[in-house]
C-alpha cells in the first residue's frame, strides 16, 4: 500500500457513527504502524472544544490538528498554535474592524467566547437570514477594504477569517510539512467549511453520505472524478471512499 495522508473533519464526518468509527480507527492504526499513513484532523472547533469532544469520543492522537476552521495548526502535543502559520494569517487581519462591521447586522448572534479566536470571529445565523445578510456583509467588508473571508456552514454557523485562512490553505501547509503531495492526500468532510478541502487541487475528496445541502450543492456544481460522494454516513462513508480510491487494502 502507498503511504497517504488522511485529513478529516470531525463533527458529522469522522464522528457520528461509533461502530464504523471503531472500524476505521482500528484500520488506521495498522496503516500508520505499517504503511507510513498519517492522520490529520481539521475541525471548526477551537482547541478547547476539540478537547471536550476528545473526552467523549474515541479519537486517535492525530499527527497534526487543525482547529478553528484552518486558523490554528498544532503539531503533536503543542499547547500553542504553529507560529509560522499564525503570523502568515495575522499579517492582513484586523479583528476589531471585522467585529465592528459585523455589529451592523442584528441577525448575527455571536457564538460563545470559547469559539472565538484571535484569527476567527464566529456567529450564529439562520438560513433564512443568511440569504440577505451574507451578500450584504460581503459588500460592506469590500467597501471598507477589509481583507476577510466569510464561510457559512450547516445552515447555522458564520465564520469570518483572515483572507488566506481556511481548511484548504491549512491542509496545503500541513501537507508540505508532513511531506505528502496532493495526490497522496485524502480529504473528508460534510459541510460548508469543508468545501475548501475539496477546492485546492488534486487531493482525493470524500463527501460523506450525510453531507449538508451547501456541500452537496457545491459538489453538483463542481463535479470531479477526484471527489467521491459516499452512500454511507460519517466514518462508514470514509471507509467507502477509501475503498473507492483504492486505498483500503492491506
Ligand atoms: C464548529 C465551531 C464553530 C464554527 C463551526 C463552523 O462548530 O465550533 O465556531 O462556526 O464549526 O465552522
Ligand atoms: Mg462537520
Amino acid at each position: 500500500m502507498v503511504p497517504f495522508l488522511l485529513i478529516t473533519d470531525l463533527d458529522n464526518t469522522l464522528v457520528g457513527d461509533s461502530a464504523t468509527l471503531q472500524q476505521l480507527n482500528h484500520w488506521l492504526n495498522v496503516c500508520r504502524r505499517e504503511n507510513g499513513v498519517k492522520v490529520v484532523y481539521s475541525t471548526g472547533r477551537s482547541l478547547f472544544s476539540y478537547q471536550e469532544l476528545q473526552k467523549k469520543q474515541s479519537l486517535l492522537q492525530p499527527d497534526a490538528l487543525i482547529t478553528s476552521v484552518g486558523t490554528e495548526i498544532y503539531y503533536q502535543d503543542a499547547k500553542e498554535p504553529n507560529l509560522t502559520w499564525s503570523n502568515k494569517l495575522n499579517s492582513q487581519w484586523d479583528r476589531d474592524l471585522v467585529v465592528s462591521i459585523a455589529a451592523h447586522f442584528a441577525d448575527l448572534v455571536p457564538q460563545p467566547n470559547t469559539e472565538q479566536g484571535a484569527l476567527k470571529v464566529s456567529y450564529y445565523l439562520t438560513e433564512e437570514a443568511a440569504v440577505e445578510v451574507v451578500p450584504h456583509l460581503e459588500t460592506l467588508l469590500q467597501e471598507r477594504q477589509v481583507q476577510a473571508k466569510i464561510i457559512y456552514s450547516g445552515g447555522q454557523d458564520l465564520d469570518i477569517l483572515p483572507v488566506h485562512a481556511d481548511k484548504g490553505q491549512a491542509m496545503t501547509f500541513v501537507q508540505e510539512q508532513l511531506g505528502f503531495t496532493a495526490t497522496q492526500t485524502v480529504a473528508c468532510g460534510d459541510s460548508g467549511n469543508d468545501i475548501a478541502l475539496f477546492s485546492m487541487g488534486e487531493e482525493r475528496g470524500i463527501i460523506v453520505g450525510n453531507a449538508q445541502p451547501e456541500l452537496l450543492r457545491w459538489h453538483q456544481a463542481n463535479p470531479s472524478p477526484n471527489h467521491y460522494l459516499a452512500k454511507a454516513a460519517c466514518a462508514g462513508g470514509i471507509l467507502e471512499g477509501l475503498a473507492h480510491f483504492g486505498f483500503l487494502q492491506n
